[in-house]
């Protein structure tokens, strides 16, 4: 069967980053509750929302208590399960709200907080260890694209975070390909660039495991919108996508969510 045929699964994340307050993130949770009750998302598409952490509670309860299709997502959390670690979170404390994914190496955390390899294969190891799924962000910069080593990059932070894993822990990861200077910049990749390195990815994928490789979900993400989401999707190694600004809003993300089929 090809990867898009009619068994596929799709994974369509919201990345809120630092925005929206609690309040605020009950009012989307709500309004996204009720697109979904008056039209479900079609078979094999899951979503998750990543709120900040001030909201994580409140919206648990929210998707809880309406038993809404969606999971609930963190942003990062700390690779230690406890200490003095002044105003971190663990993934142990997410895992007992329920969390099931984590994003984990988003290059915002790498450029702005000084994540490197290291730190994002610990993360990885702590999200793993509390049973949830991480979504290890890979991508390259406009300098590193321009100098002909986009998939050298990419690769490279792949094998950082995965080599020496066993096929259990790697059929739990999701990939999301991001290219650095597609997010937040109204910048996208076409489909074919899209296409081209999560082909890269999962060949990257197959030398670490050839069986599990084929099930794993690879998203893409930078400047996704409704008016893109289709053509992004429509690629055969494109599973899901990783939305930042247009998942803020209901009715973006939830079209998003449905351009899959
Ligand atoms: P963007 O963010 O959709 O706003 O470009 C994507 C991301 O950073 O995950």
């Amino acid at each position: 069967m090809s990867r898009n045929g009619s068994g596929r699964r799709v994974l369509v994340s919201g990345n809120w980053k630092m925005n929206h307050t609690h309040y605020e993130a009950i009012r989307v949770v709500q309004k996204l509750a009720a697109l979904l009750r008056a039209a479900p998302l079609p078979d094999g598409t899951d979503i998750s929302l990543h709120p900040s952490f001030t909201s994580l509670r409140s919206v648990q309860t929210a998707l809880e208590s309406d038993s809404v299709p969606i999971a609930l997502g963190a942003q990062t959390c700390h690779f230690e399960d406890g200490g003095a670690y002044t105003g971190e979170v663990s993934a142990e404390m997410l895992s007992k709200l329920n969390v099931r994914y984590v994003i984990v190496g988003h290059s915002e955390r790498r450029a702005l907080f000084g994540e490197d390899d290291e730190v994002v294969r610990l993360k990885l190891d702590a999200v793993l260890r509390h049973a949830m799924t991480p979504i290890l962000c890979v991508g390259e910069t406009l300098a590193q694209r321009e100098a002909g080593m986009a998939e050298s990059t990419v690769s490279g932070q792949l094998i950082a975070a995965l080599k020496d894993r066993g096929p259990e822990a790697l059929g739990s990861i999701v990939v999301a390909y991001e290219p650095v200077w597609a997010i937040g910049t109204g910048l996208t990749a076409s489909g074919d660039d899209a296409q081209a390195m999560s082909a890269a990815i999962r060949r990257e994928l197959e030398l670490l495991d050839g069986d599990v490789s084929r099930s794993m979900l690879i998203q893409y993400g930078g400047s996704v919108t409704p008016a893109n989401a289709g053509e992004l999707l429509a690629c055969p190694d494109v599973d899901g996508l990783l939305v930042g600004g247009a998942s803020l809003d209901a009715d973006k993300f939830v079209s998003i969510a449905r351009s899959g089929r």
